[in-house]
């Protein structure tokens, strides 16, 4: 068992992640019954998660990943999204699934719908472990929700600040005095 992390309160510990992925998989299996599902990771922080999913899924899956960053560098998503590192695998006529471990304004995950679905899947939905709803900026729809959290600024599983606690084990939410004066996320 890991020490506790200092400025770090655990808010998702580990088994409820679990459970919860497992239930997920369960959700999303309903739909692509029968079918081949093609996960897209968007990196680097739904890495955790789309590893844990995709063992959880008993159906046949691929993968890929998506780098993604927003123009102009601030502490808050521009919306305007560049592609640092694209697919690898071409999803025309393929059933995607977008992995996101969060969605905080919406604006990352409506542009890069936007552009994927130019790419002509033969469909396009999004699985997000964390909905912070209060945040949303632009009203784009997700599938499936592992958790709705509230507007703090979470770090673990994969989240990370300025590269930190992205290995932790858990969701947790980082102390204000840690980031003072950036964005909420
Ligand atoms: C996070 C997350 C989403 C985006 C959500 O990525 O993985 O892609 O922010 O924010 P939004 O809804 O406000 O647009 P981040 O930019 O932190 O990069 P990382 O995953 O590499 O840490």
């Amino acid at each position: 068992m890991r020490e506790p992390v200092d400025g770090v309160s655990v808010l998702i510990d580990a088994k409820r992640l679990r459970d919860r992925i497992e239930s997920l998989a369960r959700e999303i299996e309903m739909v692509y019954d029968g079918l081949d599902l093609h996960l897209i990771c968007v990196l680097k922080g739904a890495t955790f998660f789309m590893v844990d999913l995709a063992r959880a899924l008993r159906c046949p899956v691929s993968l890929d990943f998506i780098g993604v960053s927003s123009y102009g560098g601030g502490a808050r998503s521009s919306g305007i999204v560049r592609i640092t590192k694209d697919l690898d695998i071409s999803i025309e006529g393929r059933d995607v699934l977008i992995v996101e471990d969060i969605v905080d304004t919406g604006l990352t995950l409506a542009h890069m719908r936007e552009l994927l679905m130019t790419r002509e899947p033969r469909s396009l939905r999004v699985c997000a472990l964390l909905d912070k709803r209060e945040a949303r900026l632009s009203s784009v729809p997700i599938d499936f929700v592992g958790f709705t959290i509230p507007n703090s600024f979470v770090v673990g599983y994969g989240l990370d600040y300025t590269e930190r606690y992205r290995e932790l084990p858990y969701v947790g939410v980082l102390e204000p005095s840690r980031y003072q004066g950036e964005s909420s996320r």
